[in-house]
């Protein structure tokens, strides 16, 4: 068996990478270790920049995001019971948000992808990658059936997350590994209520960070802020409602609708990063890669802007043999990387409360009110919330 890019995971990074080769031309296999229903009804991010919503349409893949998702022109930031609306499309040129979840661009993307007829294995076990630091890689699996394969490949592309066999196939000394880890995580709720808000909510509150997302006018998403090693069993549905009615609370009269929580989930928040996202003919993108904690919704979209480096880099070689851009292709996404790493850590410690640093506490207050009443500090969130330029320009 052969093919020309062997991708492992089918999540965002996977699928995108797989629909930019196919609209190239290029031959690829995409092995995903989990069932189709499993990847598609799990539930993560909802956020997309510009840029992100802008590569799915290039990739025909927005047809249902461009009918259902809602595009978000400002967000509100929450302090001190008072309510501050910060209008990013009018501070960075026109740079909006779409709401669009994780699950339904994967969902979109595994039906183009099976509608073209190309492979997309799920269901695959014991994946193994051998010969990468040589020009004829393989890649080892056990299919859903039980048969072991042999896939001959010019490349892999990891994308495989954070608990994957690409990043850990390298052998030790390769990569540098950066990490931090946070003295909290998120409660990650899902409930059928329409939200109470058109607009997200960010929320500094000293019982911790809160945020109101949505999913559509029927269904709301919320994080609370909660211990780092927080046991689920902790927090029954009123509990929930108690703390996001105190989190998001203003002076102004503002309600929270309540209704039934159909999810909920803890999620810790670290930072990571692996230097060089190449071994060989190995290239690691997304959560592979990196992680950062998930205040700034970053997470996603660096996935899709990794990708898109990485299809460019493998067009260019197989249109001329030239690899001076895949060569390239760590160094460009790692600028990009860290400086969506260095905000997610500011939005994170600008909106999180840690106890144990009263310090702290004031200074952040002191920055919450300086972003939310200079229009110059504003601009300057919003630049880096809405994302950043495409590579090159950084
Ligand atoms: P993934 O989505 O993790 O996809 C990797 C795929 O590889 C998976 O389908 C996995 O099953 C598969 N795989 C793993 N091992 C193997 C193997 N050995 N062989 C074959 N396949 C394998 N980001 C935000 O911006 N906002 C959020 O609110 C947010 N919430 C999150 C909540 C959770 C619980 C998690 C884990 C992440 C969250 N993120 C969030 C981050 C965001 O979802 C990720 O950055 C994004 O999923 C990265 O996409 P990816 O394709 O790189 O990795
Ligand atoms: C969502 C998650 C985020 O981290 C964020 O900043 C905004 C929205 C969400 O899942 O809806």
């Amino acid at each position: 068996e052969r093919t020309q890019v062997a991708i492992i995971g089918a999540g965002p990074a996977g699928l995108l990478l797989g629909r930019m080769l196919e609209l190239a031309g290029v031959d690829a296999v995409i092995l995903e270790h989990r069932t189709r229903a499993y990847v598609e009804g799990r539930i993560r991010a909802g956020m997309l920049e510009d840029r992100t919503a802008r590569l799915l349409d290039e990739l025909g893949l927005a047809d249902r995001m461009n009918r259902e998702a809602a595009v978000h022109h400002a967000f509100e930031m929450r302090f001190d019971r008072q309510r501050y609306r910060i209008p990013m499309a009018e501070l960075t040129g026109g740079c909006t948000a779409v709401m669009y979840s994780q699950q339904e661009i994967v969902r979109d993307a595994i039906e183009a992808r099976v509608a073209s007829g190309l492979p997309l294995e799920f269901d695959v076990d014991d994946v193994r990658l051998d010969g990468v630091d040589t020009d004829t890689p393989t890649v080892r699996y056990r299919a859903a059936d039980g048969t072991e394969h042999v896939l001959a490949c010019d490349f892999i592309a990891g994308c495989d997350g954070f608990h994957g066999v690409s990043r850990t196939s390298i052998p030790a000394g390769v990569l540098t590994s950066y990490e931090h880890d946070y003295p909290f995580a998120w409660l990650g709720v899902l409930a059928d209520v329409p939200p109470s808000t058109f607009e997200l909510i960010y929320a500094c509150h000293e019982r911790g960070f809160a945020l109101h997302s949505m999913r559509s006018s029927e269904v709301s998403r919320f994080y609370l802020q909660v211990p780092p090693d927080e046991d689920l069993a902790a927090w029954p549905e009123d509990r929930i409602w108690s703390e996001l009615r105190t989190r998001l609370g203003t002076d102004d009269g503002w309600t929270l609708a309540e209704g039934t929580v159909t999810k909920k989930s803890i999620t810790a928040m670290r930072s990571f990063v692996v230097e060089p996202m190449q071994y060989g003919r190995l290239f690691l993108a997304g959560d592979a890669a990196h992680i950062v904690p998930p205040t700034a919704a970053k997470g996603l979209n660096l996935a899709a802007a990794d990708v898109r480096l990485l299809a460019d880099a493998l067009c260019t070689w197989y249109e001329s043999g030239d690899d001076a851009a895949l060569d390239r292709y760590s160094g460009d996404a790692l600028r990009g990387v860290w400086r969506a790493q260095q905000f997610s850590r500011s939005m994170t410690s600008l909106l999180h409360h840690d106890p144990s640093s009263p310090m702290e506490w004031r200074l952040q207050h002191a920055e919450l009110k300086h972003v939310c009443t200079s229009e110059s500090a504003m601009k300057n969130f919003c630049e880096n919330y809405v994302g950043y330029p495409p590579v090159g320009r950084i």
